[in-house]
């Protein structure tokens, strides 16, 4: 019986259909070849909602990024083309191995089923030979690999379970992780999500989480994943749209999806607590702790990440005080705030100064919240993750502050990388105006007359409002400097 729902699904697809109609009994219908599966339209046939979701997906998009694209032919044309295939191997995996492509110079004209992190790139690895530069084994035997250890009889594809395709084992980690890891071509580590998250709790069992627990929520409803073929059992499903920080900047499927869904993960990522003296003055401290991060916050990209505290104080309507607050034409690394915490990673040559472009770094210095490295909190390193900051730095702000806000802002990529991308005349100045900026955890208002716990800090009575049960009474560690990036 399945097996003929199946031929229906794959007849749909123009598939078969000479099989299908064959005498009895049946012969054994073809399975989908791997020339078929290249296409992610033909998964989309049968896994629709995974199609949607990963059509809007960073994973799909990799290859249209038009930062990549750009940051791609200016590495080429500055290293002389000794970047190669450095680059596409990451964000055109496939198209690389097909030789479509060489050096992702030509993406324009790679067909799309090529382009980007594509389901069959994913479900054929076979086994993990690095930990960073994408070393991944790739099997061509078309057989796709996956999470269930039972795929029902009469599946139109060749499946086999593989502990690195199921996020309840750790080892599926390690398949992310080759390709979220970096190590540029003078042996510096850059992006290094899955290093961060080794060195975290979350890479220890019992109690830890992989990147796909984490990145690839699990439907609380039982539902076939193969929707258009029946008799499939219901099953829990998983998310395919990988939201981190990062968006399409150009217009492409599922952008407001993304978005929100890139809010809400944004909204639960940070834990943060607002301090207030105004005794002889007005001093805030701001602290933050990265709760739901299983690496840094910011990870990966943190040579082009921006993130920064804005902090106001207010007395009888009038701002007395403001660190971090921009304006449209201000990039913030380029902001005469004295005072502005940037959360970020700078690259340098080997001169010493700084460089924008991953290519160019001979060394690197950042300053990215710290993961968790223990749950237990009779361990004093628990609260090595309370990092704060006082405003202003040098002497407190004249007056008493009846009301101060605070929020944490994140742009995915800094305006000022992006200038840079613009100024060699690789990047469009419309894609500079695409890119947000994002709130990150809680925003926080402190008014003199509202609840708030009483503590003292450094002999100072300050009072203090969380909208979590952040202890402010434990450890808290001086935010480490990285606002200019001097080596
Ligand atoms: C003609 C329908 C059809 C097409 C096309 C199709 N699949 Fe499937 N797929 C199925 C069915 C049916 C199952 C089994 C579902 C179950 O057991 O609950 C399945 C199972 C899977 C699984 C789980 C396998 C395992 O053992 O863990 C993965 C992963 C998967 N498909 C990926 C893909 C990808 C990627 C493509 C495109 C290259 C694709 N499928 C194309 C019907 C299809
Ligand atoms: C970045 C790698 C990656 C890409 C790209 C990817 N998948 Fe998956 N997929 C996974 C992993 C990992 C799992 C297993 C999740 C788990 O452990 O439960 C999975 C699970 C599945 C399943 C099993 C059902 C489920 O929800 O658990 C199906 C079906 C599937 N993927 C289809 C697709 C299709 C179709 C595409 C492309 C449109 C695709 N995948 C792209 C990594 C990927
Ligand atoms: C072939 C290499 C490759 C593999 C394997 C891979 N990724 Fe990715 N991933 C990428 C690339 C490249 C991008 C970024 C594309 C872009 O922004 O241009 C990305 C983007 C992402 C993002 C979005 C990042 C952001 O800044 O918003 C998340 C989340 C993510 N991947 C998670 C995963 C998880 C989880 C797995 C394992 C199931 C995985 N990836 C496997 C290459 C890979
Ligand atoms: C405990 C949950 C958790 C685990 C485990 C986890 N992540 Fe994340 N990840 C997040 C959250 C929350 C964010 C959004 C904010 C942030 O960066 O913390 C995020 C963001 C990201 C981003 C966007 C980059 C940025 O600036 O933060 C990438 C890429 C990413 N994760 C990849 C991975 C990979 C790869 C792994 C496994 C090696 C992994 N994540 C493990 C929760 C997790
Ligand atoms: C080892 C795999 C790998 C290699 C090699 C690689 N990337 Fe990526 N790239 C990623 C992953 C994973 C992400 C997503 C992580 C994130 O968003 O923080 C990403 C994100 C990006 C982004 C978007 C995010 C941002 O902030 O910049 C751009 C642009 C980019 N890469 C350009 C390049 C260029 C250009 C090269 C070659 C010089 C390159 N990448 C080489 C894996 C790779």
């Amino acid at each position: 019986m399945k097996r003929s729902h199946a031929l229906v699904a794959l007849a749909a697809l123009g598939l078969a259909a000479a099989a299908a109609c064959s005498s009895d009994p049946a012969p054994a219908r073809p399975a989908l070849t791997r020339d078929e599966m290249l296409d992610p339209a033909t998964c989309k046939t049968c896994h629709a909602d995974h199609y949607r979701e990963w059509s809007g997906s960073m994973h799909a998009y990799a290859a249209d990024d038009p930062v990549f694209l750009a940051m791609n032919a200016r590495g080429q044309r500055e290293t002389n083309g000794a970047l190669g295939d450095f680059c596409v191997k990451c964000h055109a995996p496939m198209a690389l191995i097909e030789g479509a492509t060489k050096d992702g110079q030509n993406l324009a004209a790679v067909p799309a089923k090529l382009k980007g992190v594509t389901c069959l790139f994913c479900h054929s690895v076979e086994r993990v030979d690095g930990t960073h530069n994408a070393q991944l084994t790739v099997a061509r035997d078309a057989v796709i690999r996956g999470n269930f250890a039972d795929p029902v009889p009469g599946t139109p594809h060749r499946s086999a379970y593989s502990p690195l395709h199921d996020r309840d084992k750790l080892e599926s980690a390690s398949m992310c992780g080759a390709c979220h890891d970096i190590v540029n071509g003078h042996g510096v580590a850059l992006e290094r999500t899955f290093a961060e998250w080794k060195a975290s709790v979350f890479s220890k069992a019992p109690g830890g989480a992989t990147c796909g627990q984490c990145h690839m929520s699990q439907s609380a409803a039982l539902t076939p994943v193969a929707q258009t073929v029946e008799g499939v059992a219901a099953r829990r499903r998983h998310s395919h749209t990988f939201a981190g920080v990062d968006v399409a900047l150009t217009p492409f499927p599922e952008a407001e999806a993304q978005k929100r869904e890139i809010q809400a993960f944004l909204d639960a990522s940070l834990q943060s607590a607002l301090c207030v003296s105004t005794a002889g003055g007005t001093r805030v401290r701001v602290l933050l702790d990265n709760v739901a991060g299983g690496h840094g916050f910011p990870s990966g990209a943190v040579q082009d990440r921006r993130v920064w505290v804005e902090v106001a104080a207010y007395a009888g309507g009038s701002t007395i005080y403001q660190s971090g607050v921009t304006d449209a034409s201000t990039p913030i690394a380029k902001t005469s705030d004295p005072d502005v915490w940037l959360m970020r990673e700078c690259l340098f040559d080997a001169k010493g100064a700084e460089v924008h472009m991953f290519w160019e770094g001979t060394s690197t210095d950042g300053n990215a919240l710290p993961a968790q490295v223990t749950f237990d909190p009779t361990d004093p390193r628990f609260y090595q993750t309370h990092i704060e900051r006082v405003f202003p730095r040098a002497a407190p702000a004249p007056g008493a502050a009846d009301r101060v806000t605070m929020r944490v802002r994140i742009e995915p990529i800094g305006r000022d990388v992006l200038d840079d991308l613009v100024a060699t005349k690789d990047l469009d100045p419309a894609v500079v105006r695409a890119m947000p900026t994002f709130d990150v955890g809680a925003s926080l208002e402190w008014t003199a007359a509202g609840a708030a716990t009483d503590v003292v800090i450094d002999r100072l009575p300050y009072r203090c409002v969380t909208k979590t049960n952040f202890n402010v009474q434990a450890d808290r560690f001086p935010a480490k400097e990285r606002t200019r990036c001097k080596p």
